[in-house]
């Protein structure tokens, strides 16, 4: 069997299984079956696939339409910001959205080396994008999640930025430390009796400890503010990721916390999605 054959077989099964993006996860699969990047793939177009190939393939296909699994955990990779994250089921697969967060941090602390610190960092995906614009910062990443620690260490070094970030696996409860120009967090902050609403992919096999804010959405989103006074430098920058519909809440905890907005930034639903605001003691 040729590799057009199986593409078209792959995306018509898909497609039955009511998966929107039927052909490009059918070439997705197909290019990490076969060791060669999807666009070099598409290019060689028919090649010739091995008996293992195919039922390798095979089986992918079938897990993506029939269990629902997301394509990033059958493929063990997502790209964030031109680069390449390994994820499996422990971590986060990192969204479009956080990129905004990332693309602003970005804007304001150009030229700039801030002292950084990750809180939840999952994949690693924010603060290893920040690190690798940002070439002369250094950074301390946390996540409670120790499965997720070693998956962000793979990734930095993967990515060449190790020697300049610090893991450590903790909960934001129990950190303290000395003080950062600059904290980001996306922490989970979907409300408890909202999680059984979510795409069956997500809820049935990214972890609920990245999903999970409590009853209001907001326990660990609470935890970064309050540990964020305590820890950034006064004027420092806290960058914080939001759900639909949380702003005025997050907003007002902001202000009884003594951070200033400074930015609010929309995502592509035009929600509010991320609050960059800036710690002023006096
Ligand atoms: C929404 S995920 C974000 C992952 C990654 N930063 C991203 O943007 O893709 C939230 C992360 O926070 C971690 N987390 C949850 N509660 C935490 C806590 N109390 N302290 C530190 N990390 C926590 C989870 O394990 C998870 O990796």
């Amino acid at each position: 069997m040729t590799s057009n054959e199986l593409i078209k077989k792959g995306s018509n099964f898909l497609k039955k299984n009511k998966i929107k993006s039927h052909i490009i996860d059918t070439e997705l699969l197909l290019s990490s079956v076969t060791g060669e990047s999807r666009e070099k793939f598409l290019l060689k177009s028919n090649l010739e696939m091995s008996q293992n190939q195919i039922r390798f393939f095979n089986n992918l296909i079938s897990r993506r339409a029939l269990r629902k699994e997301p394509i990033a955990y059958l493929i063990n990779k997502k790209e964030f910001w031109s680069m390449n994250f390994n994820v499996c089921k422990d971590v986060l697969i990192p969204r479009p959205e956080t990129e905004i967060l990332v693309e602003t941090v970005l804007k304001y602390f150009k030229d700039r080396n801030p002292f950084i610190l990750d809180i939840g960092t999952g994949s690693g995906c924010i603060i290893i994008s920040l690190l690798k614009e940002l070439n002369n910062s250094k950074a301390v990443a946390i996540d409670i999640s120790n499965k997720a620690i070693k998956i962000a260490i793979k990734n930095a070094r993967n990515n060449n930025v190790s020697k300049r970030i610090k893991f450590v696996n903790t909960s934001i409860s129990n950190f303290n430390s000395f003080k950062f120009d600059l904290i980001v967090s996306n922490p989970p902050y979907i409300a408890r009796h909202q999680l059984k609403n979510l795409d069956i992919g997500i809820k049935k096999f990214e972890p609920k400890l990245a999903l999970d804010g409590g009853n209001d959405g907001l326990d660990v989103m609470r935890k970064v503010i309050y540990k964020s006074r305590k820890i950034l430098k006064n004027n420092g920058m806290l960058a914080i990721e939001i759900g639909n519909g949380q702003y005025k809440k997050v907003s007002q905890i902001l202000k009884l916390n003594k951070f200033k907005e400074k930015f609010l930034i929309n995502d592509y639903k035009d929600n509010i999605r991320c609050i960059l605001s800036v710690l002023n003691h006096y």
